[in-house]
């Protein structure tokens, strides 16, 4: 549940200032429907609905690495993941991803509810493989990189992504290695226990 720190006008006069919506000159207008529940500010940051999120889905996990990033900015931990999809379950937007429970970051996802999952520039390609090659659990990894942890409306992300998406995860399931064809099993779970599947609703995005 997030609280609303700005008053009404705040917010008017911010989305204004971003020339994100046209509002009514006179109280007689009609506002268009939809505006007000479009966007909304969270600590001067404009955290838009996914309605107005125009990506190409399937490159932005295949060309694009992401971050996946659980916890509070008190304590998180952030890993590369490269596998994703978004859609929908239940009528809700989602996102899903696959975390094996190795890794660090799989504690973090199951003890909250919120994570966030952020795309960077190509120049950032070095530290995302950092974050993708050494765990949290050794000592601090972000440090090694030149990315700037900051607290998003949920959880945390950082200051050089592009894209954050704000997620509250919905659903677990351990994958089962019965179910999962000989070849990948051999390739990816000769050593490993199997993916975690983790689904996220996403509540809001930010763009930078
Ligand atoms: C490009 C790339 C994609 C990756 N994708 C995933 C993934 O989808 N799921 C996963 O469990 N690990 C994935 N990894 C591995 C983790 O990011 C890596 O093991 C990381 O060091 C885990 O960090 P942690 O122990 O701090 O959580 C990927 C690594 C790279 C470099």
């Amino acid at each position: 549940m997030f609280h609303v720190e700005h008053s009404h006008q705040e917010c008017r006069e911010s989305l204004q200032r971003h020339g994100s919506i046209t509002l009514p000159r006179s109280k007689k207008q009609i506002p268009r429907r939809g505006d007000s529940d479009r966007r909304h500010l969270w600590e001067g940051t404009i955290v838009k609905n996914i309605e107005e999120l125009n990506v190409n889905v399937f490159e932005l996990f295949s060309k694009d690495w992401a971050l996946l990033t659980a916890g509070s900015i008190g304590s998180y931990n952030a890993m590369t993941i490269g596998w994703g999809q978004l859609g929908t379950l239940w009528n809700k937007n989602v996102v899903t991803f696959f975390v094996k429970p190795v890794r660090f970051t799989h504690g973090f996802m199951d003890a909250d509810e919120y994570f966030t999952v952020s795309f960077y520039p190509k120049e950032y390609q070095r530290d995302l493989t950092i974050l993708g090659s050494k765990s949290g659990r050794d000592g601090d990894k972000i440090a090694l990189t030149r990315l700037t942890p900051q607290a998003a409306e949920h959880g945390v992300t950082f200051a050089q992504a592009r894209l954050t998406l704000i997620c509250k995860k919905i659903y677990r399931h351990d994958m089962e290695l019965a179910g999962i064809p000989s070849g990948a099993a051999e390739i990816y779970y000769a050593k490993e226990a199997p993916h975690t599947i983790y689904i996220g609703e996403v509540t809001g995005f930010v763009e930078n």
